[in-house]
C-alpha cells in the first residue's frame, strides 16, 4: 500500500545558514573511544603519535566539524593535569563514572594533536562536579594562554610552543543528573557555572561558553533548570547545552520512528525558556543551543553496563551499540531536526565518534568499519550546503504511543545560490508501507533543476546491521524511482527510509 506525501520548498523559506558546527562529534574517555579508538599505538596503521589512521581517515570521510572532548561523565571527576606532561609521570586513576582505569596516556596536548590531523575544532569541557573555578581557569591558561605563564610554560616544556587558541568551552556536563559525580541542585549550579563563566571570560572574553542544559526533556527539573542557570548566568555564557538519545523500547517501534517529534520539542522548549529569561531581564542577547550530545542509544542493554567491584579495567568493552537500519533512518531525522533548527541551534556533537554509541567502530589491532548510522551523517555534512530551507510536508500520519499520531514522513532541504545546489533530506518514518513522494519545484524561486543524485537508505529488513565481516549490509543505494520531469520530481520512499536527493540548477 502507498501514500502519497507532497513537500512545498521555496527558495525564500530560509531558516539559516547551515552551520558546520551541525557536524560535530565527541570523543569521551570512555570504553574503547580513545584507547583502541584514536589511540593504539601498536596498531599497524598507527602514526608516530599512534594515532590509528585508518579511524582518522574514517572520521575526515564522516564529515566531523568539532569535537568535544574529555567527557561526558568522566570529566566531572577528572584532573586534566594527570594527562599532560612526561608519560613515564602520568597517573593511573579510577575513572568512578565508567568504573575504569585511566592511564593517561591521552590527555589535551595529545587531543589537541588528534584533532588538528583529524581537521576539526576542539570543545572542551572543564571539571565542575569535583572542581570548580579554579580548575577552569588552569586548565584555560595552560590550553590558551601565550608564554609567559606558569601554566602556559608548562605546555610550551611539554612541546607546545603555541596556544591552542580553544573557543568554545562547556562548563561541565550534565550536572542536572543525579548519577553526575558532584551533582548540583540548579542553584547550587548556576553559581559555579556563572562564576567560572565570569571569570574565564576575565582571562579571554571572546571565549564561547556553553552552560549545562538538561540532559533529556524528560528530567523532572526541565524547564525550571534552564530557566534557574540561564536567570544567573545568561550575561556571561553564550549558548545551553541539550542532550538526547533515543532507542525503541518494549518494542514500541512506531514512537522510535517518530523520536525526531522530541528533538524538536525540547529545542523549541529551551529557545523558548532561553528567551523567556532574555525577556525578563530585558536582554537583546539570544542563547542559542548547543546539542552536544544526540544519538540513538540502548541504554538498558548489556552492552552499557560498567565493570563493578574489583575490576577497574582500562579501555573495556563499553557503550559498544550495532545500530540497524532503522537505527539509521531515526538517526537521519535527528540530523533534519538539527538542521531545521539552525537558527537556534549553534553547535552539535554526535555523541560519540568511534565505539562508543559510534558511527565508526575499531577492533583493537585489527579493522575499522562503519556502522549504518555513519552514512546520512557522511551524507548530510557533505551536502548540506548554503541555506537551510524550511519544508512543508503533507503526509499521512501514524499512530504511537509517545506522541498520539506523527507526520508519517520528514523533511527538509539546503539551497546552495551560487552554486544553484538544492538538496532533500527525507525520511519515511512509517513501517506501514512506500510514500510516493510528489515535489512541484517550478516555481520556488531555483530555476530549472535537474536531478543530481538520490540515494536512499533502507533494508528490507529494519533490524538488518554492518559488522566487520559484512559492513556494507546496510548503506544507501541510488533510488531509480526517483525522477525530475517537467519541474516535477517524484518518486517512492520505502517504508523506513532516509533519503537524500540532490538536484542543480541549469540555468541561471
Ligand atoms: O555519551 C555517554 C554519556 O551520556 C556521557 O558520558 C554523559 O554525558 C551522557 O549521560
Amino acid at each position: 500500500m502507498s501514500s502519497q506525501v507532497t513537500l512545498t520548498l521555496n527558495s525564500a523559506f530560509r531558516v539559516a545558514p547551515v552551520r558546520r558546527r551541525t557536524f560535530g562529534a565527541f570523543v569521551e574517555h570512555l570504553g574503547r573511544c580513545v584507547y583502541t579508538g584514536i589511540h593504539e599505538p601498536d596498531h599497524p596503521s598507527a602514526d608516530d603519535q599512534g594515532f590509528r589512521t585508518d579511524v582518522l581517515e574514517l572520521t575526515r570521510e564522516l564529515g566531523v566539524s568539532s569535537v568535544r572532548y574529555p567527557g561526558g561523565n568522566f570529566v566531572s571527576g577528572y584532573r586534566w593535569e594527570d594527562g599532560v606532561g612526561p608519560l613515564e609521570q602520568r597517573p593511573v586513576r579510577h575513572d568512578l563514572a565508567w568504573h575504569s582505569s585511566d592511564p593517561n596516556t591521552v590527555g589535551l596536548d595529545e587531543f589537541m594533536a588528534w584533532a588538528k590531523k583529524a581537521d576539526v575544532e576542539p570543545m572542551y569541557a572543564v571539571n565542575l562536579g569535583t572542581r570548580g573555578v579554579q580548575e577552569a581557569l588552569d586548565v584555560l591558561e595552560y590550553a590558551n594562554a601565550p608564554a609567559g605563564t606558569a601554566l602556559s610554560d608548562q605546555r610550551v616544556a611539554n612541546g607546545h610552543a603555541d596556544p591552542y587558541k580553544i573557543s568554545m568551552w562547556c562548563l561541565g556536563n550534565e550536572m542536572d543528573g543525579p548519577w553526575q559525580i558532584g551533582h548540583k541542585n540548579a542553584e547550587e549550579y548556576a553559581r559555579v557555572a556563572t562564576e567560572s563563566a565570569r571569570a574565564m571570560r576575565m582571562e579571554d572574553p571572546n571565549l564561547e561558553l556553553i552552560v549545562c542544559g538538561s540532559s533529556n526533556s524528560s528530567m523532572p527539573t526541565f524547564g525550571a533548570w534552564e530557566n534557574t542557570v540561564l536567570t544567573e548566568a545568561y550575561e556571561f555564557v553564550d549558548m545551553v547545552s541539550a542532550h538526547a538519545y533515543y532507542s525503541e523500547k518494549d518494542g514500541d517501534q512506531a514512537s522510535f520512528l517518530a523520536s525526531a517529534d522530541d528533538m524538536d520539542y525540547f529545542i523549541d522548549s529551551v529557545v523558548a525558556t532561553a528567551d523567556h529569561v532574555g525577556a525578563k531581564l530585558k536582554s537583546d542577547k539570544r542563547i542559542m543551543v548547543s546539542f552536544d550530545e544526540w544519538n540513538i542509544w540502548y541504554q538498558h542493554r548489556a552492552e552499557s553496563r560498567p565493570p563493578s567491584g574489583d575490576d577497574w579495567p582500562v579501555a573495556p568493552v563499553l557503550l559498544e551499540d550495532i545500530y540497524s537500519a532503522m537505527d539509521a533512518v531515526v538517526f537521519g531525522n535527528l540530523l533534519i531536526s538539527l538542521l531545521r533548527h539552525s537558527d537556534r541551534v549553534a553547535s552539535a556533537s554526535l555523541a560519540q565518534l568511534v565505539n562508543v554509541i559510534a558511527p565508526i567502530m575499531t577492533e583493537p589491532g585489527g579493522r575499522a568499519w562503519k556502522q549504518t548510522t555513519f552514512h546520512p551523517f557522511a551524507l548530510t555534512s557533505r551536502h548540506a550546503q548554503g541555506e537551510v530551507l524550511q519544508v512543508n510536508v503533507e503526509a499521512p500520519s501514524f499512530e504511537n504511543q509517545r506522541f498520539g499520531t506523527s507526520a508519517s514522513a520528514d523533511a527538509v532541504a539546503t539551497w546552495d545560490e551560487d552554486s544553484g545546489d538544492l538538496t532533500v533530506f527525507v525520511v519515511n518514518r512509517d513501517a506501514s508501507g512506500v510514500l510516493d513522494l510528489g515535489v512541484d519545484l517550478s516555481s520556488g524561486g531555483f530555476g530549472d533543476l535537474e536531478l543530481v543524485e538520490a540515494l536512499t537508505l533502507h533494508h528490507e529488513d529494519p533490524y538488518a546491521a554492518n559488522t566487520a565481516d559484512a559492513p556494507d549490509t546496510v548503506a544507501p543505494q541510488e533510488n531509480a524511482s526517483v525522477a525530475m520531469t517537467d519541474g516535477r520530481l517524484s518518486g517512492e520512499l520505502p517504508a523506513i527510509s532516509w533519503s537524500i536527493i540532490r538536484l542543480t540548477r541549469t540555468t541561471a
